[in-house]
């Protein structure tokens, strides 16, 4: 695809994009090396965790598809205002997400005494990612209506509409913390809110997206039309954010209406998956990782649509598991992939890497439910720092390959 190879171009961000992944890769190593040893600073690991979580979410997951988007979905449109103003967009992300990253390490969430104020610094600094968003959907629309030419791509439109969704709940979130309104949970409710849009929709409409590109997927190929697909996300993705509360799903229409929004949502990636496996193209194709990784998220969502079993539900390492199957497995992998064919020998760099994804999602398993209580041991966490390297290693040989790229 002719367009593709506009994507490492003119332009650090890729590299950006890629050193987010491998600082925020080793911030998750670090919080393993905390069960083993004392850590410098007394970092405390609630923060370790902010710090990668915040990282990944931001400059890895969230800044890339807008990258691909800006690049490959509207090329040619580099000398309009509204393309500047796509690139500045791209950097403000970027700038905030990566200067948020040691206050998190630092503080957390905490109030920081500055300038004779208590503030919030971590809360700040990352809200202001939104500014970046928000510009990059203004220029967005104003270059979608002037070239009515360019590709209307209903995956990363849709993509884009929960990215603006989510970023209401943030917004909230302020609002509420602010000026105290509202009953108590409104708290807790909003950022899950938050991070459920984000996730099942932004990133996962956004994941979709890039298969359908890079496969050249066609409407005929799919089993259900894509409208009714990206529909069916869009409106599962917000009602499924009681799932990461689980005591909300103690409640008979909580419950209900978060089951109703998994349901659309796994079934919907569940068909999806089916479709690009009927298409046959992913016969002798590396994407066949990222497909399995996704099937795999999918039937973990389907069968906890139906399940009334509080411990799994409730179960701290399965929901970190189901989150990294997705994350770490299906976007990150295919990503590599992206990244990856702009050279010659790709298998060579991205075995290793969904190598050293599969390894580090085993090692979660030690963590999750699904593990035998019989057989957990102190060594669990030597495996689980150890694997917590593996991708961070195999992305950056894939890094510097493509630095001295050589097609
Ligand atoms: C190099 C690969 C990765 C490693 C080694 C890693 C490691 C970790 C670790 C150790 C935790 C804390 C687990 C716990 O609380 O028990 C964590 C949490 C988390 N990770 Fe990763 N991770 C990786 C990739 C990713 C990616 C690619 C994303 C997203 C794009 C991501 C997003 C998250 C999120 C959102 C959490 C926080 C979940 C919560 O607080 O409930 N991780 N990860």
């Amino acid at each position: 695809m002719k367009t593709q190879k506009l994507l490492l171009k003119n332009s650090s961000l890729w590299q950006w994009i890629l050193f987010s992944f491998v600082l925020a890769g080793l911030t998750g190593f670090l919080f393993r090396l905390g069960f083993l040893t004392p850590l410098p600073f007394e970092l405390s690991l609630a923060n370790i965790r902010q710090a990668h979580s915040h990282l990944m979410f931001f400059g890895w997951g969230g800044l890339f598809p807008l990258y691909f988007i800006s690049i490959v979905i509207m090329p040619g449109y580099h000398a309009a205002l509204s393309s500047r103003m796509i690139r500045y967009s791209l950097w403000v992300v970027l700038a905030f997400t990566l200067l948020s990253f040691p206050t998190f390490l630092l503080w957390g969430y905490q109030l920081v005494p500055i300038g004779g104020a208590n503030l919030p610094i971590s809360a700040i600094l990352s809200a202001g990612v939104m500014i970046g968003w928000y510009m990059f959907f203004a220029s967005f629309l104003a270059i979608r209506r002037k070239k009515k030419e360019i590709d209307s791509n209903i995956w990363f439109e849709g993509a884009l509409l929960m990215l603006f969704v989510s970023s209401l709940g943030a917004w909230a979130v302020g609002v509420v913390q602010i000026f105290g309104i509202g009953p108590e949970f409104l708290e807790k409710l909003l950022p899950n809110f938050f991070l459920t849009t984000y996730t099942e929709g932004w990133i996962l409409l956004a994941l979709l997206g890039f298969v359908i590109k890079m496969l050249d997927i066609k409407e005929a190929d799919l089993l259900v039309s894509s409208k009714i697909l990206v529909f069916c996300i869009a409106i599962g993705a917000p009602m499924s954010f009681p799932f990461g509360m689980p005591a909300l799903l103690s409640n008979p229409m909580q419950s209900l209406f978060a089951r109703i929004g998994s349901f659309l949502v796994s079934t919907s990636v569940l068909l999806f998956v089916a479709s690009i496996i009927k298409s046959g193209k992913l016969k002798h194709s590396l994407w066949k990782w990222p497909i399995a990784f996704l099937c795999l998220k999918g039937l973990m969502q389907f069968v906890a649509t139906f399940l009334f079993y509080d411990p799994i539900l409730t179960n701290h390492g399965t929901r970190i598991l189901y989150l990294h199957v997705l994350f770490l497995g299906a976007y990150t992998s295919a990503v590599s992939i992206i990244y990856a064919s702009y050279i010659t020998n790709l298998k060579r760099y991205l075995n290793p890497i969904f190598y050293s994804v599969v390894l580090v999602l085993f090692s979660l398993l030690l963590l999750s439910w699904f593990w035998p209580l019989s057989l957990i041991g102190t060594w669990i966490y030597d495996a689980l720092a150890i694997a917590a390297l593996g991708p961070v290693l195999t992305v950056t040989a894939l890094w510097i390959k493509l630095r001295t790229r050589t097609t």
